[in-house]
């Protein structure tokens, strides 16, 4: 498979995953995140498979420099076949506990962000009458998660957004799709209090966190040649924690 992939939040954890299995298959990787140092070593990675990177440091949130850095992107790599949008941001506390700074950021990382760095790229694909875009959102949109009530509402929003855009996107054959992680061994959940983390896996069952890897798996799914007719889906990823209809 060939083509360029912009990953979101490609520093760490499930998006460091997403970016190595893609180039993995043969893309290109464009990798942005706020953490521009641990961007290096991922880029490391991709180039040593041979691989082209291009490691750009990015706030999702922040649209006017999202277009200035497509610019570069251009210029320097080429256009994006498959947009990846997994940044995101997730501290567990109870709602009362929470206000409005708080709940600004889990909807302007997780869904704002979402919405920003699509619209970006948007153009490409369709002046390419092609292309595919998976959002990472998370089984809290689907079911709910006690002590993430606003990033849940931001994922459901995800979701409902991939949903609609998919169907404006369809005549422009472009994908829009959702992978929901259940609970990922990445530095957002292992911060958690390890009891909450015990009981979480021992919910799971098939009695393991994920692995990046297998939610990369599910993306990869989602922008390769088996998914063409793929379209306004939401996969849930969990170990069977969630089987939501
Ligand atoms: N780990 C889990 O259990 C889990 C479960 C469900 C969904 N998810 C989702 O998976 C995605 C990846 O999470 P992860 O577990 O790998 O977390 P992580 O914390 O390891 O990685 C998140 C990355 O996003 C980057 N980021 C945060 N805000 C950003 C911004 N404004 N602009 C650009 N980059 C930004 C961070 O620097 C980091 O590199 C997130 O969308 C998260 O909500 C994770």
């Amino acid at each position: 498979m060939t083509g360029i992939a912009v990953v979101s939040g490609s520093a760490s954890g499930i998006g460091r995953g997403i970016a190595l299995k893609l180039a993995a298959q043969g893309f290109d990787l464009v990798l942005l995140d706020l953490d521009e140092a641990a961007l290096a070593p991922v880029a490391g990675e991709i180039t040593a498979q041979g691989r082209r990177a291009l490691a750009l440091r990015a706030d999702v949130t922040d649209g006017a420099r999202l277009a200035e850095l497509r610019a570069q992107m251009l210029e320097r790599l080429g256009a994006p076949t498959v947009i990846v949008n997994c940044a995101g941001w997730s501290v567990i506390a109870p709602f009362v506990e929470t206000g409005a700074a708080f709940w600004d950021k889990a909807i302007s990382v997780n869904l704002t962000g979402t919405i920003a760095l699509t619209r970006v790229f948007l153009d490409d694909l369709i002046t390419a009458n092609g292309g595919r875009i998976v959002n990472i959102a998370s089984d809290a949109g689907r079911v709910g998660s006690t002590g993430e009530v606003v990033y849940a509402a931001a994922k459901g929003g995800v979701i409902a957004f991939s949903k609609s855009l998919a169907r404006e996107m369809a005549r422009h054959n472009i994908t829009v799709n959702c992978v929901c992680p259940g609970p990922t061994a990445t530095p957002m959940l292992l911060v958690q209090d390890p009891k909450r983390i015990d009981a979480l896996t021992r919910a799971v069952p098939l009695r393991r966190l994920a692995e990046p890897a297998d939610i990369a798996g599910a993306v990869a799914y989602f922008a390769g040649p088996d998914a063409g007719y793929v379209t306004g889906q939401v996969l849930s990823v969990s170990g069977g924690l969630t089987m939501a209809g």
